[in-house]
This record gives structure tokens, sequence and C-alpha cells, in this order.
């Protein structure tokens, strides 16, 4: 389904007109958790998950979204004031939200969806989800924004309309990525810098199967934690906003007058910063150890200090560092469950993923989804 000639005749058998097409892939992070609302650095990839959007005009002031993946129709007024309903439209209707908060008149239209983005899974379904849909809306109106401008007002749509208190690198890498690249980002000013992925490294990615969200309870609980730890050693030195500005000379220093727990998700957020810098030096002069190393140990502050892995994701990881081929492994994403990545040689890939696939089934009783993918681009239209 994935074929784009199969999604437009969908698309027109059901609204009877021709539509234009997009696509926004789903992401995979290789290092950099938590960071991203600290105004620090991330280093995703798009991945060759994604979500296509077909869209064509109304004439009857209707806003109409079918979705393939749950077979339901929604239908909506347009220029009516829009509601989040804790529905799957809500990430669609969110973008048309914020579009018209930013003074767009949006008319009525239809529009089709269909994704094989693994939803609640870390890989940032959602993310897709509202940078497909606001490519699509725009170019109804005949409307762009710059990649990073059209990646705020999808983070935005997370924020002010779902609910969800996430940072930029989802919807940043979705609408940006590049293939075959990875993007390290800086998330206080939107600057990035692309790091050849090289040939022979394949991205492991591995389904613990445990459902994670980021609307629920212990994203936001650690964001707090460690926005705590923030505001101590800003009440000490002052221009320090964010974990980004701290350093783990402040922690020493104030460490003390924090909860033990805003200690550990501050210690987290400051050498996660160091690692992902350090790590994509290491992507761009090719020394694969060194960035396999750098994610060993990232996953282990995430785990440890940041609390923010489960079982099942340890001994994902666990499991990999035993097989022939690793370069690195650690959990990805907001954390909680979901899948780990895996940088693997490309001629073990398959074995790798086959014996990971066997000994995490025997372990746990749950047979894990492994998937081989590469690095894509980012959001387009398809012709
Ligand atoms: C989720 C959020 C991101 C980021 C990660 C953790 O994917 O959407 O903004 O905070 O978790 O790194």
């Amino acid at each position: 389904m994935h074929d784009p000639k199969v999604f437009r005749s969908m698309h027109e058998a059901r609204f009877h007109a021709e539509p234009a097409v997009f696509v926004a892939p789903g992401r995979v992070n290789l290092i950099g958790e938590h960071t991203d609302y600290a105004e620090g650095f991330v280093m995703p990839v798009a991945i060759n998950f994604a979500t296509l959007a077909g869209i064509s005009p109304r004439t009857d002031g209707k806003i109409v979204i079918y979705s393939e993946n749950y077979g339901e129709e929604k239908t909506f007024e347009a220029g009516q004031p829009i509601v989040a309903a804790k529905h799957w439209s809500d990430y669609p209707m969110g973008v048309v939200s914020i579009l018209t908060g930013e003074g767009h008149k949006i008319p009525g239209f239809s529009l089709s969806l269909w994704g094989d983005v693994p939803l609640g899974s870390g890989l940032s379904s959602s993310a897709a989800l509202e940078v497909v849909t606001a490519l699509a809306v725009l170019s109804l109106i005949g409307a762009s924004y710059p990649g990073p401008v059209l990646a705020r007002l999808c983070q935005r749509v997370e924020n002010e309309f779902v609910g969800a208190n996430c940072g930029i690198m989802d919807q940043f890498i979705s609408a940006n990525g590049k293939e075959n690249h990875a993007l390290l980002l800086d998330c206080r000013d939107l600057s990035f810098r692309l790091a050849p992925i090289p040939a022979n490294v394949a991205l492991v990615i591995a389904n613990t199967m445990v459902k994670h969200s980021i609307a629920g309870g212990d994203y936001p609980t650690r964001r707090r934690e460690s926005e705590a730890a923030c505001a101590i050693i800003n009440g000490h030195r002052g221009g320090v906003p964010f974990l980004r500005d701290a350093t783990l000379e402040d922690l020493e220093k104030w460490g003390s007058e924090m909860e033990p727990k805003s200690y550990l998700r501050a210690k987290h957020v400051i050498t996660e910063d160091l690692r992902t810098v350090a790590a994509s030096e290491a992507l761009l002069r090719g020394d694969m150890k060194e960035l396999g190393r750098l994610m060993a140990e990232a996953h282990t502050s995430y785990s440890k200090d940041f609390e923010g892995s489960c079982v099942e994701a340890d001994l994902m990881v666990e499991l990999a560092n035993e097989l022939p081929g690793l370069i690195g492994a650690r959990l990805t994403g907001g954390g909680f469950g979901g899948c780990t990545i895996n940088l693997v040689e490309q001629d073990k890939a398959q074995a790798f993923a086959d014996e990971l696939r066997k000994r995490y089934a025997a372990k746990t009783g749950i047979v894990p989804e492994i998937h081989i993918c590469h690095a894509s681009d980012g959001a387009h239209q398809l012709k």
C-alpha cells in the first residue's frame, strides 16, 4: 500500500477527486534523549516508515478526513472552532487549528491518510502525521514554510492542541531528514549539520512491544524533575534558563540542594548533550567504534540516571551487546518502552535481527518486531 498509485486510487474512489499526495517519515534517534526541550542536541534519522496524505478541495465547506489505518472517516465544518477529542483526528485537525491561528483561512477539503509507522512504539507516528497533514493543507492554500518553521508549527500541535509536552526533535527530522544521513540538531537555534551514515552500516530497529505514550505521566514527570534541577542552578548563577546552559560543575556545586531524582535527571541531560555532540563528530569522521561506545554510555545514562527505560528495553540492549556485528545499541525515543536502535555491520544485519528476535522471544515470551531500516528523506510531495 506504500505504493502512491494505489493510495491515489483509494482517494479517488472515496472522494471522486484527484489528490495531491505527500509523504512524511517517522524517525529513530541515534543519540540525544530528553535534551530537545532543554534546548540541547539530538541526532535523529528519518526512516523508511512513513505516513502518506492525499488531499483534494471540496465545495461543500466540509473537512472530511479518512484514515485507512483506522478504517474511519470524520467530518468537520471548515472555519469552525476545533477542540481536541482524544481521537486520531486530533493530529490532522490540530494542524488545521494551528494554521488557522497563524492567520490562514482553511477551506473545505478531503484528506486520505495511511501510514506504516508502528503506533506507540517511539518512532514518531504522530509527528509524521502532523508534518504530512501540514504539507498537504499548505499546498491546498498555496502556502509554504521552510522546514524548520514547519517543524515548530507541528510541535505546537502537540503542545497546544493535543496536550503532549514534547520537544521539537520528531517534527524536525520528519520535515528535514535526508537520505543516508543522520542530522545533528541544535534545538536552541534549530541550526543543523548532516552526517553521512556509512553504506556498510544498517539501522536495526527492535520493538520491545511495550507501548509508550508521551502524553502519559512519565514523560512530563521526567521533564519536570530535570527542569527543577535547572531552576536551582539558575537561582545561583543565572544565565541557565535551560539545562543546555548548565555544566557538570554546576551540578556538583548545587546538587545537594536538589531532590535526588532531579539531580540524576539533570546529570543525564547534561552528559547526554556532551555525548551527542561527540557522537556527531565521531560519525563525521567515520569513527563507528567511538559512536557505538557513546551510544552504550547513553543507554546506561538513560536507564540508570534518567530512569527512562524498562526491563524489556534493557534486556533488548543487553542481548544486542552479545551479538556479532553490533556497533552500538540503545533505547530510542521518549522512553518507558518502544524500540531500541542498533547500528549493525550491514553484512551481519539479517543474522543479527534473526538472533535478537529469537533470544528476546525466548526470554520474554514476546515476539518482537525487528526491522532493518535505512535513512530516508524528510517530508515531500510525491509526483
Ligand atoms: C519524544 C518527544 C521528543 C523528545 C523525545 C526524547 O520523542 O516527542 O520531543 O523529547 O521523546 O528524547
